[in-house]
């Protein structure tokens, strides 16, 4: 069959296979093909057992696979036969060098442009569907035009706004498409050819276009000012402990004002996922970097606030328990930094069982998606550490529990059950508030929720 474009993805992660996986689902008019350095990633998507875990996504790549969706590792061929090629590889926070633990590292996006500009022999539109720094697409086109003079690249920016876990509702009734170009004739020419693309399924008015840097700038502030919002109900948190004031109440009167809305508004542990803390940090760099000090301490705050909130939740545990933790079994329900996801990328999870294992606690580790990543994780961590999936299982013997994601599961557990096979006196640390903490303090165990006051049996 002749398809009408070719696209490719450099990058089968999170963002590439779910995303060019609805492009092909919406548009068999197109030849999709993603790519990847890494052959076992590619081996899964080409598999029956996905390389990640995302409601609805094997259904959709099921129906395309073979048909015009392609997974591979000929990044060459990709590119040569590509007339649009979006990026999506990962921008992690540096490690070493100059801005390290703050500067994205972009490595892995600059080794795509020289692979580009290698592959390519005919005009290309790349699109930047990775996070990246404002001002990343000069650097790519300065990349792509230092030798290869004869083929012509336009570069956009498409960020991606998808959420683990929603990500195929997210990409199927986006809340908008962004897309970001040059204003020269043949700037806008690509624009248009990329709104055209999403044209197939989304309605016109909620793709919106910009120009190169506010589409850039405006992914890196979307994700501030989420992060920020759970941060600022974060901060009630530790006020409402203090005042028996409880946050639940607090977030629906304030949420309940239309300015302000409802949403993003649930206290917990702490915020986790691979891109809210680094690209905030990201925007501190920037910041920093033009000498706007006041504006990046302010986002600043905001990652402060979160350490501070996983911190918290560790003294609780610990001052709850006696001053204690030592010999003592805790489980863990939940190690994925969210629920419908097994991605554990800063989960706050991590964070919480480090410390505990700092205080020579036992973890049990329960979770329905994620205990093969948490294992990784968690490899050569010192301590004594169980990963066990059923959480009737996980619990019997612990002193305490700790639910740390909002998996629906955890609701609907037989508590009377659990409090049975649990030593005594039992505690239960609710990180996201999803428990009927009434009816377990009525069973017997001591609770304590984020930014309520405790329910305690103990004088
Ligand atoms: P990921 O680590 O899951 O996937 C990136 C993939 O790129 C990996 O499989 C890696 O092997 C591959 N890769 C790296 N260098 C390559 C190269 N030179 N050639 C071919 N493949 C290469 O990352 P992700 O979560 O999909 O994130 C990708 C980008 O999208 C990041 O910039 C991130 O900030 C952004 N983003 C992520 C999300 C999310 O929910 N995860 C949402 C919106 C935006
Ligand atoms: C987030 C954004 O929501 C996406 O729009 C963005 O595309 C993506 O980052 C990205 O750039 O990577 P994601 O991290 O997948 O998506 O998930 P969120 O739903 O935003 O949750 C992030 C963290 O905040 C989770 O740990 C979650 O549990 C926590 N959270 C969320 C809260 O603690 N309270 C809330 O009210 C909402």
């Amino acid at each position: 069959m002749e398809f009408e474009k070719n696209i490719l993805c450099i990058g089968a992660g999170y963002v590439g296979g779910p995303t060019l996986a609805m492009i092909a689902y919406k548009c068999p008019q197109y030849k999709v093909t993603v790519v990847d350095i890494n052959p076992e990633r590619i081996a899964r998507w080409n598999s029956d057992n996905l390389p990640i875990y995302e409601p609805g996504l094997d259904e959709i790549v099921k129906a395309v696979r073979g048909r015009n969706l392609f997974f591979s590792t000929d990044i060459e061929r990709g590119i040569r036969e590509a007339d649009i090629i979006f990026v999506s590889v990962n921008t992690p926070t540096k490690t070493f060098g100059a801005g390290a633990g703050m500067a994205a590292d972009l490595q892995y996006w600059e080794k795509t442009a020289r692979q580009i500009r290698q592959y390519a022999e005919s005009p290309k539109i790349i699109v930047e569907k990775s996070t990246l720094p404002v001002k990343t697409a000069h650097a790519m086109e300065r990349m792509l035009q230092a030798t290869n003079n004869h083929v012509h690249f336009e570069v956009l920016s498409n960020p991606e706004f998808l959420a683990e876990g929603t990500a195929i509702r997210d990409l199927e009734y986006p809340d908008r498409v962004l897309i970001g170009s040059r204003e020269t004739p043949s700037g806008l020419k690509a624009r248009q050819e990329l709104v055209e693309i999403y044209a197939n399924w989304v309605p016109r008015e909620r793709i919106i276009t910009s120009n190169l840097w506010s589409s850039e700038l405006s992914k890196l502030v979307a994700n501030a000012f989420l992060a920020q919002r759970i941060s600022s109900i974060n901060s009630i948190t530790s006020l409402c402990e203090k005042t028996d004031a409880d946050i639940t109440e607090v977030a629906r009167a304030v949420g309940t004002d239309s300015r302000i809305g409802d949403k993003f508004l649930n206290a917990s542990v702490g915020f986790g996922g691979s891109c809210f803390k680094k690209d905030i940090l990201n925007l501190v760099y920037i910041c920093r970097y033009y000498g706007l000090e006041e504006v990046a301490d302010y986002w600043e705050g905001v990652v402060k606030i979160n350490d501070y909130q996983k911190e918290r939740f560790v003294l609780n545990m610990l001052t709850a328990m006696f001053n204690t933790l030592a010999g003592k079994r805790i489980c863990i329900f939940g190690f994925a930094f969210k629920a419908n996801t097994g991605d554990t990328r800063e989960s706050p999870a991590m964070f919480v069982c480090k410390l505990l294992l700092e205080e020579r606690a036992e973890l049990v580790i329960s979770d329905p998606k994620a205990l093969e990543n948490a294992k990784e994780d968690l490899k050569g961590a010192q301590g004594k550490i169980s990963y066990v999936e059923d959480p009737y299982e996980a619990v019997a013997g612990c002193d305490a529990i700790a639910v740390l994601t909002e998996w629906d599961i955890y609701r609907q557990l037989d508590f009377k059950k659990i409090y049975g096979s649990m030593d005594k006196p039992c505690f239960i640390f609710d990180g996201r508030n999803i428990l009927d903490h009434r009816g377990l303090f009525e069973i017997g165990f001591n609770v304590f929720p984020i930014g309520k006051p405790p329910l305690t049996h103990l004088k």
